[in-house]
Order: structure tokens, then sequence, then C-alpha cells
């Protein structure tokens, strides 16, 4: 057995944001598939790495391939693949950064679930809601799946037929058919600073 060994208890969040210079948080990005969610948080986190904040991504590429590869679209694996989101969105707030998470997560218990676990370690959550009529939504398509979804090829398709609870209180409200990405960014960034989560 090993001697002379003490345990250590991990820093704290303040510990490790006052060694760094910069306190971490999530950003929660919701809306429908098409409403601009990653290309906003794209160019926001391109904009705070530039400022030389940490920031960092996470979204369907690199989580529904990977940790959520084993998840779907029912209604329960949506809940599921939130709340590893989530857990893991802490995670990187914990560890000082930005974190901007960009999923539809439609249902309103689950963003509640999320922002309850960021308040109960201390870490600011803040809800992002990119709202878009479906109707342009349906228009942009990108990748040609409300097309797949109003034929019936896809079940179960947000905004067509699954449901979207849009969030009641957002901190962010950005109107993504009538906002510019510049804008869009500005609003965020703006809020953070009035916020004092960064300093610019
Ligand atoms: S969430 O509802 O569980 O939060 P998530 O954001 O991870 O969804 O994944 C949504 C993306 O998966 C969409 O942008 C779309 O590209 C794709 N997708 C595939 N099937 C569906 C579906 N049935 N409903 C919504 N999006 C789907």
């Amino acid at each position: 057995m090993a001697t002379n060994i003490t345990w250590h208890a991990g820093l704290t969040h303040d510990e490790r944001a006052q060694l760094i210079g910069q306190k971490g948080a999530t950003l929660w990005f919701t809306g429908l598939s098409a409403s601009g969610k990653s290309t906003i948080a794209t160019a926001l986190e391109q904009f705070l790495l530039q400022q030389k904040i940490n920031s960092y991504r996470l979204d369907g590429d690199n989580i529904r391939f990977g940790l959520n590869k084993d998840l779907g679209f029912s209604e329960q694996d949506r809940n599921e693949n939130i709340r590893r989101i989530s857990e893991v969105a802490k995670l990187f707030a914990d560890s000082t950064t930005i974190a901007l998470t960009s999923f539809i997560s439609p249902y309103r218990a689950d963003r509640d679930q999320a922002r309850e676990l960021h308040e109960k370690a201390n870490l600011p959550f803040v809800e992002v809601f990119v709202d878009v009529p479906v109707e342009v939504a349906e228009q942009r398509d990108p990748k040609g799946l409300y097309k797949k979804a109003r034929a019936g090829e896809i079940k179960e398709f947000t905004g067509i037929s699954a449901p979207y609870e849009a969030p009641a209180n957002p901190e962010i409200h950005i109107h993504s058919a009538t906002t510019s990405i510049e804008d869009a960014v500005r609003q965020i960034v703006d809020y953070l600073v009035a916020n004092k989560i960064i300093n610019l």
C-alpha cells in the first residue's frame, strides 16, 4: 500500500477561473433544424477564440456520431441525448470553457434539467433560442430532411411530425430569419459582457 500520499481535493471552478483568467459557462442553443444554431454558434466560437477566450462547440457531428451514436430520435432517445450533452457541457463549463451546445433540444423539461444541473454547480447557463418560423426552415432545408419528412420518409421529424416546445423565457432570443449572423453574435456577446461572463 502506498504511504506518504495525501488525498487531494481537486480545484474548484473559482480557483481554475482565477488561475486561467476566464470563467466557464454553457450557452444552450435551441431551435428547429435549419434554424441557424450551428452557424451562429460557430461564428461565436470563432469570435471568442480570436479574443483568446476558450470556447468549444458540441453539436450533432461530434456528439451524435460518437458518445450518443446509440441514440435515435424517439422522445426517450432525445431525452437521453440532451441529458448526456448537459453533463458533458457542465464539465466543459467547469473547466472554464465557454461551452456552446447546438441541438434542437425540443423538450422544455430536458432543457430545464440542463439548467438545473448547471445551477446546482454554480455555473452560468444561458439559453439561446434561435427562433425561425418552420416555413422558413423548411424552405432552407439544407439537408433535404424537411422534404423527406413531408414525404413520410423520416418519422418524428421536429416541426413536422414531432413537437418543438419553444422556450418561454430564454436569456437570449434571436429571430434568425431577420438577423444577420454578425448581429446574432453581437447580441450574444453583449449579453455575456453585460452579465460579466466574459471580459473584452
Ligand atoms: S435533438 O432533438 O435530440 O436535440 P439533435 O439536435 O441531436 O436533435 O439532432 C438533430 C439533427 O439530426 C437535425 O438537424 C437533423 O439533421 C437530424 N435529424 C435526423 N432525424 C431527425 C428527426 N426525426 N428530427 C429532427 N432532426 C433529425
